[in-house]
């Protein structure tokens, strides 16, 4: 039976609608420009001692203990840490930890931070913050996704770009390839300006550079067009390695995450946007996912929703509202989920007050 069929006429149009209003967005870029000034970044600590390789472990099961998650954004994917106004410190992954996640999601700019010509060294220093990162999310039994985010000229130029890209992947996979296989890599960030056609095949070519080193690693990948649902329809897996699990994200409705959003021209138009969570708010939700469950049926992946969230300039209550049903409702699809994201426009925790912004850490972790 097609998702389709379960629903009236009247409310089948109203998705149709709101898929083509999704499917016409592509508004996603960088958070503001900072305003802040730039805080150092601190002398990386160094943990020289890889951490025990431990099993391998199948998609689907780690798939299910990425359980619930946060990312740890506008850090180290701004072009240097600090300039967006937040800079990682150890005591986050307490917090992390604490709040009653048990992932971290670390978007990494790491395209700023390597040689433009071959052989693309990425520079010692960043490596060592992320180390960091890594093993302070290990020592507490957190898992870390350790992604490549805002690599904006490979987006831009994506023939141009390949060979550095592979380069990079070459390098992260061979520093990090004794850590244990709570660390999970994930491609790209929402690649976009680039066809399906395109993507699909230059991330095979990454996961198989991944592979010479990394042969069990779980490795999330999502599709094209932003790593939207419609992206995911048209993204194509090799077969034969089952040690990769696909992601998506969700903003849905645009206009009620995105409202008053610095970097979404036009947004301020939204502003006063509620979700209120009537049947059909709901039922929209419940649809997109129903069809992220059929792909991962029909294509034997588990799945990961790796950025869902509504910024600051929604109301509380809305914002909660949707967060929860996010939650539960991917939770109930067999998804797990990392919230967008911890200290900065989405935040979780409010840096400023030292404190959660409770509400929205009942929603996901009620
Ligand atoms: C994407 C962008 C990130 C942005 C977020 C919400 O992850 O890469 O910069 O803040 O979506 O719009």
């Amino acid at each position: 039976m097609t998702p389709y069929k379960s629903f009236p006429k009247l409310t089948t149009l109203l998705y149709l609608c709101i898929i083509s209003f999704v499917a016409a967005c592509n508004p996603l870029s960088p958070p503001p420009s900072p305003t802040m000034s730039t805080p150092p970044t601190p002398t990386p600590e160094i943990f020289p001692t890889p951490l025990s390789f431990g099993e391998p472990i199948e998609a689907f099961e780690q798939a299910e203990q990425l359980g619930r998650g946060v990312n740890f954004a506008n850090a180290l994917e701004a072009p240097n840490e600090g300039e967006w106004g937040l800079t990682l410190e150890e005591r986050y992954f307490d917090l992390a930890k604490e709040g009653g996640f048990a992932t971290i999601r670390l978007p990494v700019r790491w395209s700023a931070h390597a040689e433009v010509q071959a052989p693309y060294t990425i520079d010692e220093n960043f490596f060592r913050r992320i180390d960091w990162a890594i093993a302070h999310a290990t020592r507490r039994g957190l898992n870390i996704v350790v992604n490549m985010h805002h690599y904006e000229e490979f987006m831009s130029n994506p023939e141009e770009h390949r060979a550095r890209f592979i380069a990079i992947w070459t390098q992260i996979a061979e520093r990090y390839q004794n850590q244990p296989a709570t660390v999970v890599f994930e491609l790209c960030n929402e690649p976009n300006g680039m066809s399906a056609n395109r993507w699909n095949p230059i991330a095979q070519e990454a996961l198989a550079a991944v592979r010479t080193t990394n042969p069990t690693r779980n490795v999330i990948i999502g599709g094209a067009d932003w790593n939207s649902i419609q992206g995911l329809m048209d993204l194509k897996l090799p077969e034969a390695d089952r040690h990769v699990i696909a992601t998506f994200h969700y903003y849905s409705p645009f206009e009620f995450t995105h409202q008053g959003a610095e970097w979404v021209k036009g947004s301020e138009a939204w502003l006063g946007t509620e979700w209120l969570g009537k049947s059909n708010d709901k039922s929209v939700v419940n649809y997109h996912l129903d069809q992220v469950a059929q792909w991962s049926e029909e294509n034997r992946r588990p799945m990961w929703l790796g950025e869902f969230g509504a910024y600051s300039k929604a109301d509380m209550d809305s914002r909660v509202r949707w967060t929860s049903y996010l939650a539960r409702d991917a939770e109930k699809h067999h998804i797990s989920w990392a919230y967008w994201e911890f200290g900065a426009g989405f935040g979780l925790y409010d840096l400023a007050q030292n404190a959660w912004n409770q509400p929205l850490l009942e929603a996901l972790v009620p």
